[in-house]
């Protein structure tokens, strides 16, 4: 792995890779394309350990021309596909740019790898970067999802990114693109655009608003510290077999009305003023499809791999409210973004949307 393309690296998990595999892998120069849509920011990624290392490239996946050119101009053996639209709410609201960027954009990006690569793959390696949600909704007693459990995704965001999954498989099958896949729970931790839920009710409780709980709150995520994501995914990179996918998973996790108390429960302890926080939680009415629970089975990579998380939810939401605590110059230039305000106004509104 030497010249590597990451897709939306300026997006949560992109920019946290970014600069993982700038400090662990000093020969990786990364060529770092996004659209900078609402979710991406350059202030995501101030401060990286070795910005030599780093070129920045503003521009769009579904851009055919462009990323064969940065394929072939920047040498590029490695691509980390990380792109996408990818809150569901708005995939709900909204789904057309999610067809466009997680379908129309993976399909844009393989193939230039295909036309690029020429058939000379040794050494290369197309990751694709995806999500537990593509296999559905979970029972409260079912197994976790595995590697080999059926897709089944139930919203515009989660069918879009099955599709790209698809997609990559079949360039493997068919043309023998040597891809990888991981599919991973949800992420939490620094630089999380503040529509998803942890950073939502952090920066909502600072500022003593409403802490918005769909529905009955009991629904189950797989929370992930961030940063043990992309040590995953660089351990696929290098250890991965190609044509497989990977799941990745925090273990079985507390429900969505127990994270929001164990956030509160902390800014009582670091910020006292406005405490109770939990005063702040509002149920409200739940989001149209909502899956139950999800789980993942990550026995494959860590028998194969020897991955295995570092953190555990204690000791991710501590670090991750910290941050948030210790970066109001971030959280204050996330918001003055234009976008940000809009989806401020339409995420109180969205639930008479979601009903319409
Ligand atoms: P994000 O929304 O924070 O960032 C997405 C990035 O992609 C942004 O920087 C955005 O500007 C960029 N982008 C969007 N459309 C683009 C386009 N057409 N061309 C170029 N760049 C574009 O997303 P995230 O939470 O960091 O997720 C990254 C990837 O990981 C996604 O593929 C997502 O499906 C997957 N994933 C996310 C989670 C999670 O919990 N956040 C969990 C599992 C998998
Ligand atoms: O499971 C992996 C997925 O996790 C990723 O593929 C997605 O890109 C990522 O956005 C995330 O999807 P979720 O829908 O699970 O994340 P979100 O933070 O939006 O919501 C987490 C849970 O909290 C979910 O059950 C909905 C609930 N929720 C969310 C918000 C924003 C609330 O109760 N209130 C809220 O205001």
């Amino acid at each position: 792995m030497k010249n590597v393309l990451v897709t939306g690296g300026a997006g949560f998990i992109g920019a946290n890779f970014v600069r993982y595999l700038l400090r662990v892998d000093p020969q990786a120069r990364i060529v770092n394309l996004d659209a900078l849509t609402y979710a991406g920011s350059l202030e995501n990624l101030r401060g990286l350990p070795d910005e030599s290392r780093h070129t920045f490239v503003q521009g769009d996946i579904c851009d055919a021309p462009l990323v064969e050119r940065l394929l072939v101009e920047h040498d590029i053996d490695t691509i980390v596909h990380f792109a996408a639209e990818s809150h569901v709410d708005r995939s709900i609201l909204g789904p057309a740019p999610f067809i466009q960027t997680n379908v129309v954009g993976a399909f844009t990006l393989l193939e230039a790898a295909r036309l690029a690569w020429k058939g000379k793959f040794e050494g290369r390696r197309f990751h694709h970067v995806s999500t537990d949600e593509v296999f559905g909704s979970l029972t409260p007693d079912a197994p976790p999802f595995n590697e080999s459990t059926p897709y089944a995704p139930r919203s515009p965001y989660s069918a879009s990114k099955a599709a790209s999954d698809h997609l990559a498989r079949a360039y493997f099958h068919t043309y023998g693109l040597p891809v990888t896949l991981t599919n991973c729970s949800n992420n939490y931790g620094p630089y999380q655009f503040p529509e998803k839920l942890i950073p939502l009710m952090i920066l909502n409780a600072l500022e003593s608003k409403p802490l918005p709980v769909y529905g009955d709150g009991q629904q189950i995520r797989d929370w992930l510290y961030v940063e043990d994501h992309c040590e995953a995914i660089d351990l696929v990179l290098r250890g991965g077999r190609p044509g497989e996918t990977y799941n990745i998973g925090g273990g079985n996790q507390p429900c969505n009305l127990e994270i929001v108390r164990q956030i509160c429960t902390l800014l009582d302890e670091l910020r006292p003023e406005g405490s109770p926080h939990a005063r702040l939680i509002t149920h409200v009415p739940d989001r149209p499809g909502h899956d139950r629970r999800y789980a993942m089975d990550t026995h494959k990579i860590e028998a194969e791999l020897g991955w295995r998380p570092r953190h555990n939810l204690t000791s991710g939401l501590r670090a991750t409210v910290e941050w948030y605590l210790s970066h109001p110059e971030w959280v204050k230039a996330i918001r003055a973004q234009n976008d940000y305000q809009i989806w401020l106004e339409k995420n109180y509104t969205k639930r008479e949307e979601f009903s319409e």
